[in-house]
């Protein structure tokens, strides 16, 4: 191993108090730009002034040294892999970084787990199973930006901070439904392979494209669909305040997969073909969801409020959360620049109900799903 060339006879000279202060004398980073705090404090935003708020469009090295400081000459390359913005940013990236670090909670403190009444069985089964499902593959979400942050360039720090964010949302997901399924006596279900087989998709994409465009956009999205109809399905107040906890920080995560997206196909509009195709296989998903019993029936008896009255129902209200994810995941695609419109892969079985099939069309309130 190379020596990192501690130099022995500077500190002999130092000890004269004979000081280098070339750094001081010679800077060439940009001297006088001040930042100025707004409303709610110092934000990434009210730094991202002068040549420091400049993200170059391709990064012209590979090194950790800060966006806009002096690089000295024969530094270290990272390898880095991911050197074009716009394979990671988007518009929105610096504001969700400050909201996720502001709206941070926790799972252990903010949840009224003291209040967790006694429930039917079925309900607690239902709960239990839907509390393993998502305590499943809420960690996939972590594990993928965890994956590809050290292949991308430093110079799109604020890109990977978020990042870093959404790794700690989800371990907070996991641990809240892993506790969920043991505080009320249940304990955790049963995982199924098809699931996990669309974790695996994710986390071997081959790309971040790919990743990015099944995780943040498809999977998440879904998940949300999920959360936001938490009013729904909560048995009472301590999941209410889970689903809804869960709801911010996912919202983030696909406002920043939707908005990425975005960025990326506005500057290189002919990678939509790749992206329809990471999707055409990404939405079996979608299929495999509405077809697993373990996700499927606890969403309808906990919707119903018992397994007699969801039998009653049917697909009742399974089928309003399903028209429900699939119209939100259309219109967040078109929002994105992609029109799923008239290439999505799902059976009819599962396309009944769903508005706006044709191509171009209802574009309407696709803003509302990515703040
Ligand atoms: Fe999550
Ligand atoms: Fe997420």
């Amino acid at each position: 191993m190379a020596t990192l060339g501690a130099d022995l006879a500077y500190l002999e000279r130092a000890k004269k108090g004979e000081f280098d202060l070339t750094w001081l004398n010679e800077t060439r980073s940009e001297w006088g730009v001040r930042a100025k705090p707004s409303r709610v404090g110092l934000t990434l935003r009210d730094i991202s002034i002068g040549s420091y708020g400049e993200v170059p469009d391709r990064a012209p090295l590979r090194t950790m040294a800060p966006r806009g400081s002096d690089v000295e000459a024969g530094v270290p390359d990272m390898g880095y892999t991911i050197n074009e913005k716009s394979e990671v940013w988007s518009d929105n990236v610096l504001e969700l970084y400050e909201e996720a670090v502001s709206r941070q909670w926790s799972a252990t403190r903010d949840i009224p787990w003291t209040e967790l009444p006694e429930l039917p069985a079925d309900i607690e089964h239902a709960m239990c199973q839907l509390s393993t499902v998502l305590s499943e593959v809420e960690m996939v979400a972590a594990d993928f930006p965890a994956k590809w942050l050290w292949r991308i360039n430093h110079d799109f720090v604020e890109a990977k901070m978020f990042l870093c964010t959404q790794v700690m949302d989800e371990a907070r997901h996991t641990e809240v439904f892993r506790k969920r399924a043991l505080a009320g006596g249940g304990g955790l279900g049963r995982a199924r392979a098809v699931v996990e087989q669309f974790l695996k998709l994710i986390l071997d994409a081959e790309s971040y494209d790919e990743g990015s465009a099944l995780m943040h956009l498809l999977g998440e999205g879904v998940v949300l669909s999920l959360f936001r109809a938490g009013e729904l399905l909560a048995p009472s107040a301590v999941e209410k305040r889970i689903f809804r906890l869960c709801t911010q920080d996912e919202a983030r995560h696909v406002a920043y997969g939707t908005m990425h997206l975005r960025y990326r196909l506005e500057r290189d509009p002919s990678l939509a073909e790749d992206f329809h195709s990471y999707l055409d296989r990404g939405e079996e998903l979608i299929s495999v969801l509405f077809t697993t019993p373990e996700v499927v029936e606890p969403t309808a008896i906990l919707a119903a409020g018992g397994v007699k009255q969801a039998e009653e129902l049917a697909l009742g209200a399974a089928d309003i959360l399903r028209v429900r994810m699939i119209e939100e995941y259309l219109q967040r695609c078109e929002h994105a620049g992609l029109d799923r419109r008239g290439r999505i892969r799902l059976p009819e079985a599962l396309l009944e109900g769903v508005a706006h099939l044709s191509r171009g069309a209802g574009d309407q309130g696709a803003a509302d799903h990515v703040a």
